[in-house]
């Protein structure tokens, strides 16, 4: 099959498999503008994924370890990102969805300490292209569930062909050991309905606590070592 008649396929396939006929309907008669939207989300995540490539190549060269592990990066699926205008009880256009919806690109970098997250994103918001809309910090003032991570929202201008156009990215911050909480608390939660079930979120709140008590250790062993060398 031809790619573009492959790619239309699989479009189709995409719109008929989405549970809401209203949602359906509102895309095939949206599908363009609604696709450069996506578009130029996917240019501003590849444009904050490289400031993040370019700061952990220098990072790497200067110091003799990766403050960076790793760059992740996702654009919300279609669904999820009609299913919330719904939730939040918005019109289904596309100028609502750049208005309200903040996080259809984004961004996760996995750090190795938690100064480096500090460290890391002020190196970001110093940038001059770079606006910040919000900070939700959720390592200073955990979630109830003992969620850990430091959320932003910015703004980042791409370059069209006749227009700069600034378009928001979110940007979470994390441990390696907060990662790996928040990528199996979410396994747990969202496989069977556990929410609110008080025993496993007295559990997963002391896995959490314990998560970040060992992150502050590592970093203190680090720390020592560190000035123990020089
Ligand atoms: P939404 O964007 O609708 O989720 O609301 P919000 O903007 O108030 O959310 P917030 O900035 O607090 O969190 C957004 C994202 O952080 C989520 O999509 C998840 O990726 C992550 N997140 C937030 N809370 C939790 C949590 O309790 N557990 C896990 N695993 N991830 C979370
Ligand atoms: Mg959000």
């Amino acid at each position: 099959m031809p790619l573009k008649t492959k790619n239309e396929h699989l479009e189709k396939l995409l719109i008929s498999q989405l549970p809401k006929q209203e949602v359906k309907e509102w895309l095939q008669e949206f599908s363009a503008p609604f696709k450069e939207l996506i578009a130029y989300y996917r240019c501003a995540m590849m444009e904050v994924a490289t400031k993040f490539n370019v700061l952990s190549e220098e990072l790497s060269l200067e110091y003799d370890r990766n403050p960076i592990e790793t760059v992740k990066s996702r654009i919300k699926s279609i669904e999820s990102i009609t299913d919330k205008l719904l939730r939040k009880n918005l019109e289904l256009t596309v100028e609502n969805i750049e208005k309200y919806i903040y996080d259809v690109a984004g961004i996760r970098v996995i750090c190795a300490f938690p100064a480096d997250i500090y460290a890391i994103s002020n190196a970001l918001l110093r940038q001059d292209d770079v606006r910040l809309i919000e900070v939700k910090d959720y390592i200073k003032n955990p979630k109830p569930n003992g969620y850990r991570s430091l959320h932003l929202i910015i703004e980042i201008p791409i370059f069209l062909h006749d227009e700069k156009r600034y378009m928001k990215v979110e940007v979470q911050f994390r441990t390696i050991s907060m990662d790996w909480w928040a990528s199996l608390e979410h396994k747990i939660k969202y496989k069977k309905d556990v929410a609110h079930h008080n025993l496993i979120e007295k559990e997963l709140l002391e896995c959490a606590e314990i998560a970040s008590d060992l992150d502050e250790r590592m970093e203190q062993i680090y720390k020592y070592v560190s000035t123990e060398k020089e």
